[in-house]
Formats: C-alpha cells, structure tokens, sequence
C-alpha cells in the first residue's frame, strides 16, 4: 500500500521557510492574484489552493525542494504551463500540496545543428524551442494549440501528441536525453544526445508520460528535423468521415510519408469558431458537414508538392470524396487556416458546459466510432450538440459534448460519469483508448482500473513505489486508489 497524502495537515511555517531559503524571495509566488494561475486549472474544473508555490531557478534547487518534501512526507505538484486538461498540474483544496512550477528554469542549454539536437531546460515553452530550431534551419516536431504556453516539461510529461504525430510520433519519440530528479533529491542523468545507446534499460521513457508521479523532469535533449523546403496545406469538406479516411490512406501512399497533419473536423466546430474567434472566416463557399485540415512537407521537390496535392484532391473530387476544397496559396493563408483549427477548444468554452473524451480508435474504425458515440450522447441528453474533431489520422477523436441550446450548465455537467461510460464502453469495443494524448491526472484516474489491464496497473503500483516510496509525487493522480 502506498501512503496517503490526502488527509496530511498542511506543511507548517518553520517548514514552509525552509523552502523559502532554498529557493530565494524571486522563487516564490506570494500575491493571491499571482497565484489564482497557479491553482486553477485550464478548463476551471479544478480549483484548488497550494501550501506554498516555489519556482526554483535550477535543478539543484529542485533537488533540494524534493529532498525536503520527502524527509518530511509533503505532497509536491510539479507544474508546467500548466495548459494540461486532466487536472494534474494544481493542488487540491486541502492546502497541504506544494506547487513547484518550472518556469524560471527556462534555458536552451545547448544546439547542435550538425547532430540535430536541442538541450533544454524543463521549463521552456514549446514555441520557444520551435523558434530556436528554426533559427538554424532545422525544426521541432511538436506541436499543438498551447505552444505559446506549455513547457517542454509538461509535454514530455504528459507525452502530448498533437497535429504532427502522423510523421514524428508523440512527444516521447522527440527525446534522446532526459534530467530527473527523483521523489528523495536524487539527480538521474541521462543527457546524451546519441541515436544509438542500449545500455541498459530505457529509463528515460519511465518517466515520459508519467505525469509527474515518478520524478520531476529538468532538462531534455531532443531531436530535430530538417525545416521543410515545401509545405502545402489544404481544407477538404469531405463527403463523410468514411471518405475522410479513404482520403487520408490515399495522402499517406501518394505523398510518400510526406503527410505530416491530417485533422477531421465536424462543422459544429467551424461555426464556434466563427461565432466566437475574431477575424476567422469561412474559406469555402458554403457549409458542409465535415471537413479535413491535412498538411504536407517535404525537402526541395521543386514545386512537386504542391502538384502531388492538387492531383490528390482531382481525385477525390472525382471519386465523390472531396465536395470542396482549398488549397493554402500563402503563408498568410496557411496560418488562417490553421487558426481556425487551433482556435477550436478556446471555441467552446463560450457554448456552455461540454463534456470530453480525448479517445483512440484504429485509424479505420474512426467513421464507426463517431456514429455510435453520436446516437449514444443524443439518447442520453436530447439536444446535446456532438463536437468531434481531431487528429484523426492517428486515429485520435476529441469527442467533446456541449450542453444543449438554453440547457442548465451544472445539470448537463451532472452527466459528465454517464456519458464519459456510454462513449468509454464504445471505445473499449474496438479495442481503443480512454485517453489518447493528454493523460490521466485527476480526472480519469478512477476511470483507468475498469479499461486498463489489471497487471498493468499492479506494475504501475508498483513502478510508484519504488520511485517514490513516501508517495510525495503528485499523489491522488494517474495511479488508482487500491480500493477501486
Ligand atoms: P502542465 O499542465 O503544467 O502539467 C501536465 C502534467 O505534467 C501534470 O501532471 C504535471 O504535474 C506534470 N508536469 C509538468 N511539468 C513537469 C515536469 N517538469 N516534471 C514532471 N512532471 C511535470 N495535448 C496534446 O497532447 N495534444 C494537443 O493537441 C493538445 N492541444 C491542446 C490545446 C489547447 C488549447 C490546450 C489548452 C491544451 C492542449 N493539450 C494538448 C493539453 C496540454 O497542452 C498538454 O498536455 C501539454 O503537454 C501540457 O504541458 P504543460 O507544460 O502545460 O503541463
Ligand atoms: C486539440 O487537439 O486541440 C486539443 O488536444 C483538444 C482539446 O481541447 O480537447
Ligand atoms: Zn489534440
């Protein structure tokens, strides 16, 4: 059994002030409006208040926090950007959880164009690193919607997916080299920047999409890709999603692997973003249905991309695939389009409630998921408006509910466990996932043991307590309450 922290009282004065002379009066957060950012989380369906909120400037600082935290058994709550949507990164109410935000420990450490690689430290926003790879001709891969807030940190600790993973793969394909420290201040190095190193066990990759329960990242090195030399970019409305994934089957063969985003959209969403999102507009003439965002890249073809794609979409019309498309003539072009597929899940917010799922199916059973789901949520909540988009050439679906027109907010969130269970048990059906790309934390955590392999969850019981035997790492996420 691990110890539990929930009922802990909080951390008090003489002990709070220890931390302080660690990390010195810029580490830390005093004001309460500072703070509210720190507490809350992206959706505002965690709501908490921390005991204190560090933000060390150095992995020994951090060494020092979680070597304190764990001698005197204080929950610690590493935090990102904290743009996470499963309620990891903020406290609980109680009052007893430190928040240790990485945001000071924003360094690129070192670049090697000639190897391709980036070493950064845990807290450098995504955009940040982007910007640094292409400064030098090179890029990196990630990519999603928080780039302009999320830490490379949070990403590898959620191992977050997002629009390129068609190519690149997830977050945890981005790494070569990981900095750790553990739950007892103990400093774990594996920053090399080799392609090749089977020495031993992969331990970096334990850590990456742990969400913080088995140590707090530091520092990475990461892989970089060559910058593209062509990149055309198109929306597609589709016939139906059945013909979305016959176009996508058709992209990844015809381009050569060079289909690097391929994103499915329902109009519901186009027509949030349009209601609510300044300066977006409709670039086709006239509704439809559903809609693929799809992007190709490639080195210098000289100018054979972009043939390849128009000959892709000649095709599609003619097959009965495609019933209207457009094809980005611009960078100005490309990053409207993109706009409206990133302005998405800001969107929503202004339509009420809405209830998530971040759910994979096999790439090919995506046209009969969103079927079977959208009768499901339709019988349960009459009037609720389905809002399925995302990546679906992972076989990725946010299929996100909103309340219906006029309904009660509170009384349609009520719902939240019924329908989370009715699109939850069609998923597991065609043997998918629960949480496709942005993890467990809070809010699925009670949901896991009853999709999950029951051995998994005893190795993950016990890859927790051998990491962190006094349970001080984000206790009460990912790992499942032994009673379930
Ligand atoms: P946080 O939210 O701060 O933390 C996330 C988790 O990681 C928490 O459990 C936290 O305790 C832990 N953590 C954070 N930093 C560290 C660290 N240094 N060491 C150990 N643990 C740590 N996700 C996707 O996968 N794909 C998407 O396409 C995508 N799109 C998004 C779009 C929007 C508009 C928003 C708001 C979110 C989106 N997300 C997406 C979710 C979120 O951005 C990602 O999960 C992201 O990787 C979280 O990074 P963060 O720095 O904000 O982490
Ligand atoms: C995205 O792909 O935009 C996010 O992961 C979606 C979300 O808000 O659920
Ligand atoms: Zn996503």
């Amino acid at each position: 059994m691990m110890p539990s922290l929930d009922d802990a009282p909080p951390p008090g004065k003489e002990f709070l002030d220890r931390l302080r002379a660690i990390v010195g009066p810029k580490g830390i957060v005093d004001s309460t409006s500072e703070a509210a950012k720190f507490e809350r989380d992206e959706r505002g369906l965690f709501n908490g208040k921390a005991a204190i909120i560090l933000r060390p400037s150095s992995t020994e600082e951090v060494a020092a926090i979680l070597k304190a935290c764990n001698d005197a058994a204080v929950a610690v709550i590493p935090q990102g950007g904290n743009t996470g949507l499963v309620g990891g990164s903020t406290p609980t109410p109680a009052g007893n959880e430190i928040v240790l935000s990485l945001s000071r420990m924003n360094r690129i450490r070192g670049l090697d164009a000639a190897n391709d690689t980036i070493s950064v430290d845990a807290g450098c926003i995504l955009a940040e690193i982007q910007k640094a790879a292409a400064a030098v001709d090179r890029q990196f891969a990630l990519s999603l919607a928080a780039e302009g807030t999320c830490q490379i940190g949070g990403n590898l600790s959620t191992n977050a997916g997002g629009i390129n993973v068609l190519r690149f793969g997830m977050a945890r394909e981005q790494v070569l080299g990981l900095e750790v420290v553990l739950a007892d201040g103990r400093i774990l190095s594996t920053m090399n920047a080799l392609r090749k190193d089977n020495t031993g066990y992969d331990l970096k990759q334990i850590f990456i999409g742990a969400e913080g329960t088995l140590g707090v990242i530091t520092g990475a090195v990461l892989k970089l890709q060559p910058a593209p030399r062509e990149t055309s970019t198109c929306l597609v409305a589709v016939s139906s999603p059945a013909a979305a994934i016959e176009l996508l089957g058709r992209a990844k063969t015809g381009s050569g692997g060079n289909c690097v985003a391929f994103e499915l959209t329902h109009r519901r969403l186009l027509d949030f973003v349009f209601a609510h999102i300044p300066e977006t507009a409709d670039p086709l003439g006239r509704p439809y249905e559903w809609y693929v965002l799809a992007e190709f890249a490639a080195g210098d073809m000289g100018g054979a991309l972009m043939a390849m794609v128009e000959g892709l979409l000649e095709r599609a019309f003619e097959d009965g695939l495609a019933l209207d498309a457009t094809i980005a003539a611009s960078e100005a072009q490309r990053r409207a389009l993109w706009r409206l597929r990133e302005s998405m899940t800001e969107a929503q917010k202004p339509e009420g409630g809405s209830i998530k799922h971040d759910i994979a199916v096999p790439v090919s059973a995506v046209p009969e998921f969103l079927e079977k789901a959208r009768v499901a949520c339709e019988a349960l909540v009459p009037g609720c408006r389905v809002c399925a988009f995302g990546h679906a050439g992972d076989g990725n679906i946010h299929f996100n509910v909103s309340q219906p027109v006029g309904a009660d907010r509170a009384g349609f969130l009520a719902r939240w466990h019924d329908m989370n269970h009715a699109v939850h048990e069609i998923v597991a059906s065609m043997g998918g996932s629960i949480s496709a790309e942005h993890g467990i934390g809070r809010l699925k955590r009670d949901e896991l043991p009853f999709y999950k392999d029951a051995v998994a969850i005893d190795l993950m019981r016990a890859m927790k307590r051998a990491f962190d035997p006094n349970g001080i790492l984000n206790p009460g996420r990912v790992i499942p309450d032994p009673a379930n």
